[in-house]
């Protein structure tokens, strides 16, 4: 090969090499700016963020189950140190539950076993998640966040029932 098919074969590949980086950039940003923003539901509510000082205008004022105009299932949960109010909630199974969740006080998770449910719930922001829960039983609900000393029993159950 002459020196200058040599030159054009080297320069398809650094292009195609240069192509590869800016496409895994490219991908690597988006999934950033995906992170970045909290995953909300956007066909109805629209709930992200509250003042942790006065939720007496939200519906974490009496948190638990609730039905919307919609009759769809929406679950307020508030998370504080060290336990989760309600203590205990009764959801049905094969329905969509529309999970709320913020904290009162300092930064907790709320992770519930044998989901994909895990949540960073921060304080002022609702944290949102929607989930059917196929099988009925009792699902461990649990803080797996480090929130202070009793941060170990800061759990709770989900009762999902038929
Ligand atoms: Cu709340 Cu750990």
């Amino acid at each position: 090969m002459d020196p200058h098919t040599i030159e054009r074969f080297e320069k398809g590949w650094m292009l195609l090499a240069a192509t590869l980086v800016l496409v895994l950039i490219g991908v690597t940003l988006s999934n950033v700016v995906q992170a970045a923003v909290p995953a909300v539901d956007m066909h109805h509510h629209t709930l992200k963020s509250v003042n942790p000082q006065d939720l007496s205008s939200t519906p974490f004022a009496t948190p638990g189950l609730k039905q919307n105009e919609m009759g769809q299932y929406e679950l307020y949960m508030l998370a504080q140190a060290f336990m989760f109010n309600p203590p205990v909630v009764k959801v049905p199974a094969g329905k969509p539950i529309q999970l709320f969740v913020t904290s009162t006080d300092v930064v907790h998770g709320l992770q519930i076993e044998n989901t994909n449910i895990n949540i960073e719930v921060i304080p002022g922001v609702v944290g949102q998640v929607t989930y059917t829960f196929k099988k009925p039983g009792v699902y461990r609900v649990g803080c797996n966040e480090y929130c202070g000393v009793g941060h170990q029993s800061m759990m709770t159950q989900l009762i999902v029932e038929e």
